[in-house]
């Protein structure tokens, strides 16, 4: 108990702390329970998954999954974002793909399903990805927004994807072969995910008391904060004003000034303006300096940069 107390008394260590012996673990990333599973025989349905995506993870989690279900298309939740009032979905199976921050979802990811209708969706499934720790608060902070939303309508289903971690302002990237492994493990969950959403499986992953008492402990502070975190950003003399950073930022919050990257302080800390900088230039007080950048191999910049362009 006093080990707890003194865990959510210093919430940025418990955080690290999480998610290094989450990481470390060969355990899945969450024991799930199946609340019945449901098989509905018929022809392939149309899909839709929307994503957010910083570095490239659940983007690519999103293309695969959309590859193999078939008759699936792939939308950015930022270019929802930009319609006004309630976003209606019409297909018949609705997918959410996003990245879990501090146990929870991202503040734009859960702006928007707050205004998603999917209630006349068959099937409505979810898939976080993340370093560690956090798939079941994530997924349950989103069923739970979803259902308090216009749409009133939960999910059928939510499933974590472990995947390499991108918060460079706690750790350095993992080496090598670390990730091939994770890359490894992460296909291996993408087919199970498949295979459980052409069932239109009806599960989520365990939810204690406990997964509340730490998203409280660590969610709303992150969401307090966030969007003034580019306060602490700063650009170093190595920018070449090549633009990438402006570009690839989802919710338009850089705009160069003499080609040099000025922060607007609605940022989401994706951090993709410090992970894709092709000089590393940009730093967060002396926590970035030295460690190596993140993306994923198989999502190219471009790809990255085209989520805010719809
Ligand atoms: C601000 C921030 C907070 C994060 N918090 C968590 C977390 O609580 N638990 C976790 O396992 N991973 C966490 N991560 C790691 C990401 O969830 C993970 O790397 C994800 O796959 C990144 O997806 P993306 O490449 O689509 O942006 C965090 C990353 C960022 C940037
Ligand atoms: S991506 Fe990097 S090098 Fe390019 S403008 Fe931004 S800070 Fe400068
Ligand atoms: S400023 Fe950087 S960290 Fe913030 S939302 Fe834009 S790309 Fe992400």
């Amino acid at each position: 108990m006093k080990g707890l107390t003194a865990v959510l008394n210093h919430a940025t260590d418990a955080a690290i702390f999480l998610h290094h012996i989450s990481t470390d673990s060969t355990e899945p990333v969450a024991t799930f329970f199946s609340t019945g599973t449901e098989s509905l025989p018929g022809l392939p349905m149309e899909t839709v998954i929307y994503y957010f995506t910083g570095t490239g993870n659940s983007l690519a989690v999103a293309r695969t999954l959309s590859e193999r279900l078939g008759k699936c298309r792939c939308e950015p939740i930022v270019s929802l974002r930009k319609r006004d009032g309630k976003v209606q979905t019409e297909s018949e199976r609705v997918g959410i793909v996003f990245p879990v921050y501090y146990l929870g979802v991202p503040v734009v990811v859960a702006e928007v399903a707050g205004r998603l209708d999917i209630k006349d969706a068959r099937y409505t499934f979810a898939v976080c990805t993340l370093g560690g720790s956090g798939g079941s608060t994530s997924l349950h902070e989103l069923d739970q927004v979803l259902r308090n939303g216009v749409g009133g309508r939960g999910l059928d289903a939510g499933f974590p994807v472990r995947m390499p971690g991108n918060n460079i302002l706690l750790y350095d990237r993992s080496g090598e072969g670390t990730l091939k492994r994770t890359f490894e493990g992460a296909a291996r969950r993408i087919e199970a995910i498949v295979t459980a959403v052409d069932n239109e499986q009806r599960t989520m992953p365990l939810h204690t008391p406990l997964h509340s008492l730490l998203h409280r402990a660590f969610h709303p502070r992150f969401v307090e904060k966030v969007h003034d975190a580019d306060r602490d950003f700063s650009v170093d003399d190595s920018c070449t004003a090549c633009g990438t950073c402006a570009a690839v930022c989802p919710v338009g919050n850089i705009r160069l000034e003499d080609g040099r990257p000025t922060w607007l302080h609605r940022c989401e800390q994706c951090l993709a303006c410090i992970q894709l900088c092709p000089a590393e230039a940009i730093q967060v007080g002396t926590k970035t300096g030295g460690r190596r950048r993140y993306r994923h191999p198989d999502v190219p910049v471009e790809a990255i940069a085209g989520q805010s362009k719809g």
